[in-house]
């Protein structure tokens, strides 16, 4: 899919702020630092339409960016910041699954996990509830540039295996990286599928 244009629209901290649920909408999640927002100016080409830090805990709230005057990518601020307060940590947990639970036209989540480290236990558990509030999601193994074609390979090979002692199925997996721009055009032929759907 072409990306013709990439407009941000609005922060939110409720889902009762968002913009009418009025078409297909794809939200990007996971831990701080992950590469949420780096994934976002990726697949729309956009060197700054999300902004990207070095420092975990940039996004704080619901941004909306409208791509192709037809369908919302959706920043999310991460989970498991463990410099900010509990309360802070708390306010952003609480914000992220009101979002998550209430969205109606929310298609599919990506959850986004760091190639480089080992299956983390607040991930899965992330996955878990994801899974018990029937919200659909799918797996972005990011930062792929990060590790060798055997190193990434050997990841994979484990995460899945880690994913298969609790869920019947994997999810759909892609792996990417914003800095060598790989896997962006899987992301983008996916999404175009379900917004035919
Ligand atoms: P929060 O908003 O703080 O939750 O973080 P985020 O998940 O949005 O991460 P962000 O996109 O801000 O990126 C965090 C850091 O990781 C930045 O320094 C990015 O440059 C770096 N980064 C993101 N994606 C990649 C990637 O594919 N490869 C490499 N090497 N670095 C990446
Ligand atoms: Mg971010």
């Amino acid at each position: 899919m072409k990306i013709k244009t990439a407009v941000f629209v609005k922060s939110s901290s409720q889902h009762e702020q968002c913009p009418k649920p009025d078409r297909p909408e794809y939200a990007f999640i996971g831990r701080s630092n992950v590469g949420k927002s780096s994934l976002i100016n990726a697949l729309t080409n956009h060197g700054n339409l999300a902004k990207i830090s070095g420092k975990p805990g940039k996004t704080q709230v619901i941004n909306h960016f409208m791509i192709n005057d037809a369908w919302y990518l959706v920043d999310l601020p991460g989970y498991g910041y463990a410099q900010v307060s509990q309360t802070e940590r708390q306010k952003w947990s609480i914000m992220i699954d009101d979002y998550l639970f209430n969205r109606e036209s929310l298609t599919c989540t990506f959850v986004l996990i760091d190639s480089r480290i080992e299956p983390q236990k607040i991930d899965l558990e992330f996955m878990q509830k994801l899974g018990e509030k029937g919200v659909p999601f799918c797996l972005v193994f990011t930062k792929a540039d990060k590790l060798t074609a055997n190193q990434l390979q050997t990841r994979l090979e484990n995460y899945k295996k880690t994913l298969l002692e609790t869920w019947v199925e994997l999810p759909l997996i892609f792996v990417t990286s914003s800095e060598k721009r790989v896997g962006q055009q899987d992301i983008l032929a996916q999404i175009e599928e379900w917004n035919k759907a």
